[in-house]
């Protein structure tokens, strides 16, 4: 069993094994022909059952042959042109070399002695990051495991700012359409059902600043504290853009935390055309990016920036047997002292190794080519009489749904978009994801791959119609 155990005996082993793995993973990417095969629950589910773990089979390649039947083959995979669902981007390469240099050396990124230089290239990216936010000085900030996670440190650091013990009047203010990890963390954070107070949004699914200064007034005539207002630079379903400049002076002229929620817009912060449309970001007191969605970072990566370095001790506590508080006069840089994490994995490295390969500019341009690629999208959207598109994007998202010439009633055609999404699911030429927008059923794109082409997105909006279609010419049947 020794030999399995990666050291300097087992150099080669451990080579050919990878190697082994890359190459059924390179052969899958450059054969799959769709974003997924269809698979069903009921079909993988007993495949998945009836592998007995307590029998081993003692050789990598019949292991790798039993994966392929179990998941490789029937995968959802991101990197297809077609793949258009959910905030998943297809990865790089020098991202993906850096996972595998990551999980081999397995640093430990809590502290120093568990991680050397791990720990000063992540405060470099920390550095780097901040500094295109425009943060200042005195910024610092932490590798996290995604946006939620982020966001939650952001809130927790506002609750212990606010400095009140009555946890009930303390309010989250943020948009209606923002992330519900927001919602999550004020539970977490022992705040009570009603501590977020949605604030509406327009037709363009931005936060409304009229509507924001008239809750921070109600929460102050009321007796509660805005302990903060989360804006969003790029939301999940509209990719929609809160008005940052205006947010961050009525959060200066109230006293409240402003925190920017930049999961999904920070791929802006690097991209050569559009970074002006983060103006404003540099005023946050907190702010989440996550290199996972518009960075072309494998899962996971994520990080929460503070303008302030010393709000991070809310999240500080010392351990004689991992950092005993003399360390920090000693100097010794032991990042659990910023983080909500102990163990914690080197994500940095992926992207060290993206910049140092490609160059920020490098991935800003392909952020703008998504970008670019759903204005195209809305246009086709806008000229085709057989669908209804919502909102005109700032990034990459596009939510639209088909509406049928014959039919006007609006259960009907929720039911023809709920079927077609879940047949092209079925199918498996291409997945596409859904939302509400004023209680209808809407169908969503999010765009992260630029291989996606605008004959890709013709091509499936015709999918899409013939789904529906056929959906509402059986449903005609069955009601004659
Ligand atoms: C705006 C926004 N914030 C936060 C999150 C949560 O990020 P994660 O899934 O990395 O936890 C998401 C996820 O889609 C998001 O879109």
């Amino acid at each position: 069993m020794r030999s399995h155990l990666l050291n300097d005996l087992t150099a080669e082993h451990y080579r050919r094994s990878v190697t082994e793995g890359v190459e059924r993973v390179a052969a899958k990417l450059a054969t799959a022909d769709r974003p997924f095969t269809g698979a069903t629950v009921d079909a993988l589910a007993p495949r998945i059952e009836g592998i007995d773990l307590d029998r081993p089979l003692h050789d990598t390649t019949a292991a790798l042959d039993e994966l392929e039947e179990l998941y490789l083959r029937d995968a959802v995979y991101f990197h297809h042109p077609r793949y258009l669902a959910h905030l998943n981007c297809p990865v790089v390469i020098p991202a993906v070399l850096g996972e595998a240099v990551l999980s081999a050396v397995n640093s430990s990124l809590d502290t120093w002695d568990q991680s050397a230089g791990g720990t000063l290239i992540e405060r470099r990216l920390i550095d780097w990051t901040a500094g295109r936010i425009g943060l200042g000085p005195a910024a610092d900030g932490v590798f996290t495991s995604g946006g939620t996670q982020s966001n939650l440190q952001a809130l927790l650091l506002a609750r212990e700012e606010a400095k009140s013990d009555d946890l009930a009047r303390l309010r989250i203010l943020a948009s209606e359409v923002s992330h519900f990890s927001v919602q999550k963390s004020a539970k977490l954070l022992g705040l009570g059902a009603g501590s977020v107070v949605p604030v509406p949004v327009g037709a363009d699914k931005r936060m409304r600043t009229v509507a924001l200064a008239h809750e921070l007034e109600r929460c102050v005539r009321d007796g509660l504290i805005p302990m903060a207002v989360v804006a969003t630079a790029g939301t999940t379903d509209f990719g929609s853009i809160d008005p940052l400049p205006e947010i961050a002076g009525l959060c200066a002229r109230y006293g409240t935390w402003l925190h920017v929620d930049a999961a999904y817009g920070c791929g802006l912060l690097v991209s050569p055309a559009r970074r002006h449309l983060l103006d404003g970001i540099e005023r946050a007191d907190s702010v989440t990016v996550d290199y996972h969605k518009s960075f072309f970072q494998p899962v996971s990566s994520s990080a929460v920036l503070v303008r302030d370095a010393a709000t991070l001790r809310h999240a500080t506590y010392h351990a004689d047997y991992l950092n005993p508080r003399r360390m920090v006069t000693e100097r010794i840089p032991n990042q659990v002292d910023k983080s909500l994490q102990t163990t914690r994995r080197f994500d940095a490295l992926k992207l060290w190794m993206t910049l140092r390969v490609m160059g920020a500019d490098g991935i800003g341009s392909l952020f703008d080519e998504v970008c670019d690629l759903a204005r195209e999208g809305w246009q086709l959207l806008a000229a085709d009489p057989r669908f209804d598109v919502a909102v005109e994007p700032q990034l990459s998202t596009l939510v639209f749904r088909y509406i049928p010439a014959a039919v006007t009633d609006p259960a009907g055609i929720d039911r023809a978009n709920l079927y077609a999404r879940k047949a092209l699911f079925a199918s498996g030429d291409a997945v596409v994801a859904g939302t509400k927008v004023a209680g209808r059923h809407y169908l969503k794109f999010t765009l992260l791959n630029p291989e996606t082409t605008a004959g890709d997105i013709a091509a499936v909006l015709d999918l899409i119609a013939g789904h529906a279609e056929q959906y509402l010419g059986e449903s005609l049947d069955r009601a004659s």
